[in-house]
This record gives structure tokens, C-alpha cells and sequence, in this order.
């Protein structure tokens, strides 16, 4: 049995669209946004590697200077709450090692017994080939969360807009990301639509379901 009905799921699928006028009055509760956050933080990635840190911007001072650096786009300033999605940019042993000894800790294993692990990452991501495009991998890890917030926030109908039109380089910047491994890819601002956001009402584009869904 199902969780949730599918008209429900079928319908905020729809409810929800890139907000782009939010109600700068209208807070998310911190139970709401404590339980959203964690679809950040249980996020799947590629080795469970979690190539990521998601910033919560609050001050309301950097909120500003994010807008200068996002063409003003007004969710920046306006929604309840702002994230910034950053990746780290190369894959390392130190991280790896982490992740070693968080699973160790977690599910009680010998950190000898997680050595092969530990090997066939080192040799994917760290010597191997796919070493020279690991920036790459990890922005798309940073995806995966993404896409799961929005759908989650549509199920809370907490409204969002994923957002890609950023200057990245201030953004890292103005976070003081300069030299700390990890930097900007994209964010989402998330709160709560505005009455006058004409954009709730428009109708879905998207092209045809058999174009894009493909069966064989
Ligand atoms: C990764 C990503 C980045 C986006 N960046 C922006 C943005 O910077 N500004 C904006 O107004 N909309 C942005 N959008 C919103 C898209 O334009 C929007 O999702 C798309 O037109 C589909 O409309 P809908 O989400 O309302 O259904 C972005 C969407 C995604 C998924």
C-alpha cells in the first residue's frame, strides 16, 4: 500500500512550479524545514560519498549581496529560506577515509574489513580516469539532493525555485568558499508563494509524454 495516494502525489506534481515572486512574510516552521533539511543530509550519491556541503544563507546582509549576484532575482532576498548548493571540487583519500570511519562507527565494522571499499573508490574517482571530470560527478551528486527537496517541499507545499542563474564565482566569494575545496553549483530558494506571482496559474509546459518517455 502506498504512502501517499497517487491523485495526491500526481497533484502537487503539479502544485508545485519555480516560484518567482515569494511572500517575504511568510516563514517555513522550523519543525517543517527540520524535516525538509533532511532530504538534503539523506540524500543518495555515487559511493555514499556525499561530495557536498548545503549552505543555509540566514544573515540577512549576505542574503543581499547573494541578489547583486544572482541579476537580483527577488527569491534570494524574499523566500523564507536560501540554500546554497556547493560541491567539493576534487575527491580525495582524506574524504574517503572519512566516509571509511563514519561507516565503521555507524555500522560497527573493523575498518580493516572496509579496505576493498575504500580501494575501488581511490581507484574510480581519486587515480582513475574519471579523476579528470570528478567536478562534474560531483555537481551532479548535488542534483540528486536537489531534486529530492523540491519534491518533498511540493508535498509539504512549501514552494521553491531551483536556481542555476547565479554568478557562481561571487557566490563563492561572498560565502568565503576561496580555498575550502567546495564551490557553488547552483540553490534553491524556498518559502511561500506570493498572491501576486502570476506564474502559480500558468499552465505546465512541457513537451508530450510519449516524447520523452520512451518504452522498448
Ligand atoms: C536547475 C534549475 C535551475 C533553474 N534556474 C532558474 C533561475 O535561476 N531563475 C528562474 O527564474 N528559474 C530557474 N529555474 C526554473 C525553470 O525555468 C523552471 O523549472 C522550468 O521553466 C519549468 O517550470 P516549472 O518548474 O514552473 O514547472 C531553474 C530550474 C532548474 C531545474
Amino acid at each position: 500500500m502506498a504512502r501517499v495516494d497517487n491523485e495526491i502525489l500526481f497533484q502537487q506534481m503539479n502544485w508545485r512550479y519555480a516560484c518567482k515572486k515569494f511572500d517575504p512574510n511568510k516563514v517555513i516552521r522550523e519543525a517543517d524545514w527540520n524535516i525538509l533539511v533532511e532530504t538534503l543530509h539523506l540524500a543518495p550519491s555515487s559511493y555514499n560519498l556525499q561530495p557536498w556541503k548545503f549552505i543555509v544563507v540566514q544573515n540577512t546582509e549576505l542574503r543581499k549581496q547573494l541578489f547583486d549576484a544572482s541579476w537580483k532575482q527577488s527569491p534570494v532576498t524574499d523566500a523564507s529560506h536560501f540554500v546554497v548548493l556547493t560541491y567539493k571540487e576534487k575527491m580525495d583519500e582524506a574524504h574517503i577515509d572519512r566516509h571509511v570511519q563514519q561507516t565503521s562507527k555507524i555500522r560497527n565494522i573493523e575498518i580493516a574489513n572496509l579496505a576493498k571499499m575504500k580501494e575501488v573508490a581511490m581507484r574510480d574517482l581519486v587515480i582513475g580516469p574519471r579523476s579528470a571530470t570528478i567536478d562534474f560527478w560531483a555537481q551532479r551528486q548535488c542534483y540528486i539532493a536537489m531534486g529530492s527537496f523540491l519534491t518533498t517541499a511540493s508535498l509539504m507545499e512549501i514552494d521553491t525555485l531551483p536556481m542555476e542563474g547565479i554568478n557562481a564565482p561571487e557566490f563563492d566569494r561572498i560565502l568565503g568558499l576561496e580555498n575550502s575545496g567546495y564551490k557553488t553549483v547552483a540553490a534553491i530558494a524556498c518559502g511561500y508563494r506570493s498572491p501576486e506571482d502570476k506564474y502559480a496559474t500558468a499552465k505546465k509546459i512541457r513537451f508530450d509524454t510519449a516524447d520523452v518517455i520512451v518504452y522498448k
